[in-house]
């Protein structure tokens, strides 16, 4: 037991572990030790983010998607979804409601949908860019070629959100028909980055086939890239997918993975996810007391957002945008935070090792 609050320490001081250091403290994490570790990650995040909370408001602008994914709700191969697109007026009446609700980052996210041009895509974040100046805006739009990631960044996209899913490949092929290749994936994290995105990455705790080794693979795969933001969150099935009848993630997998990548990048923006609000009705509470620092309420019309499950029972499909923010808002100041009206880019650690 000491021992493991030993590694908890070291993970501080030196922001990372060797493979078998990280192995051990997920194998052998006493509810003690999980206490220390959540204690030492949320004073880090306090230390650089104080009892700030970052959100970013999420427009689900497209559910139609040519992947198939086998984990994803609306992969092409599931007939049951209704599929939508935005038109561009809703895209911004969207972000006018957001603006008004104290929202200074919008994540557009989408299937991969081949029916928009790099045109089309350059055209929404110019009509985002130039009507919320003040604002920065986050994609979520899949894998693209280095041509269509660097069009976009001119036209203004600050962000890109793409997780890696797994960073080991035999798992990976597990998760993913045969066209998609892990290789090309994190290519284009690699391109995100070498652009000059502020790049988030990611992966979901629990998947099917996944071994505490691919785990700790993630996390030295997140240290080597250091990218700005991490997103992680339970596997939830869906019922209409291959992975259908599999088992969900662990909720306390998913804060213990939270806390150790607090302490092993201590100023990465880590949402507490929808994923982990479905999972538990106190998980994004439980995330943000684990080393989040982050939240992204749903901004869709709530006409389309139960045509965005990518698993079952997502929350707040019923709410409406200003539902949610003041329902969040709520929820942090019942723990002891406070949402900020703040664009929440990363910042430099200043605080050198
Ligand atoms: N359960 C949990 N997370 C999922 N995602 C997709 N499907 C599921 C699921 N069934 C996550 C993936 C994707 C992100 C947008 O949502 O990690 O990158
Ligand atoms: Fe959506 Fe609580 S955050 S209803």
């Amino acid at each position: 037991m000491a021992d493991i609050r030993r590694l908890i320490d070291q993970l501080e001081e030196q922001r990372i572990l060797s493979r078998e250091e990280f192995l051990q403290i997920l194998s052998d994490l006493t509810e003690e030790d999980r206490n220390y570790l959540r204690e030492r990650a949320r004073a880090v995040a306090n230390k650089h983010f104080g009892n700030h909370i970052y959100t970013r408001g999420l427009i689900e602008f497209t559910n139609y998607c040519k992947n198939d994914c086998y984990y994803c709700g609306i992969r092409r191969s599931n007939r049951e979804v209704t599929r939508y697109r935005l038109t561009n007026e809703q895209i911004l009446s969207c972000c006018k409601e957001g603006h008004e609700l104290g929202f200074r980052t919008f994540v557009l996210q989408g299937g991969e949908d081949g029916s928009y041009s790099d045109e089309d895509i350059v055209a929404i974040i110019t009509l985002i860019k130039t009507n919320f100046p003040d604002c920065a805006l986050t994609l979520s739009i899949g894998e693209k070629s280095y041509a269509s990631y660097l069009k976009y960044y001119e036209a203004g996209a600050d962000r890109y959100l793409l997780r890696h899913e797994t960073a080991n490949e035999e798992h990976y092929s597990k998760l993913h028909p045969e066209n998609l290749k892990l290789q090309n994936r994190k290519q284009c994290l690699l391109d995100l980055k070498t652009i000059g995105y502020q790049v988030g990455a990611g992966f979901m705790v629990g998947s099917p086939y996944q071994t505490k080794e691919n785990i700790v693979e993630d996390l030295l795969f997140l240290k080597e890239l250091s990218p700005e933001m991490i997103g992680i969150g339970p596997f939830l099935p869906h019922h209409e997918t291959p992975f259908a009848a599999e088992q969900k993630g662990s909720m306390e997998m998913t804060l213990i993975l939270i806390s150790i990548i607090r302490l092993m990048i201590p100023n990465a923006l880590i949402p507490a996810t929808t994923a982990l609000g479905t999972i538990h009705p106190k998980g994004r509470e439980e995330g943000i007391l684990s080393g989040a620092n982050v939240v992204m309420p749903n901004l869709s019309p709530t006409s389309v957002r139960k045509n965005y499950e990518l698993y079952d029972n997502k929350i707040c499909t019923g709410d409406e945008a200003a539902e949610c923010r003041f329902c969040l808002d709520g929820r942090m100041k019942k723990i002891g935070y406070e949402l900020t009206i703040d664009r929440g880019d990363y910042k430099e650690d200043k605080i050198d090792v």
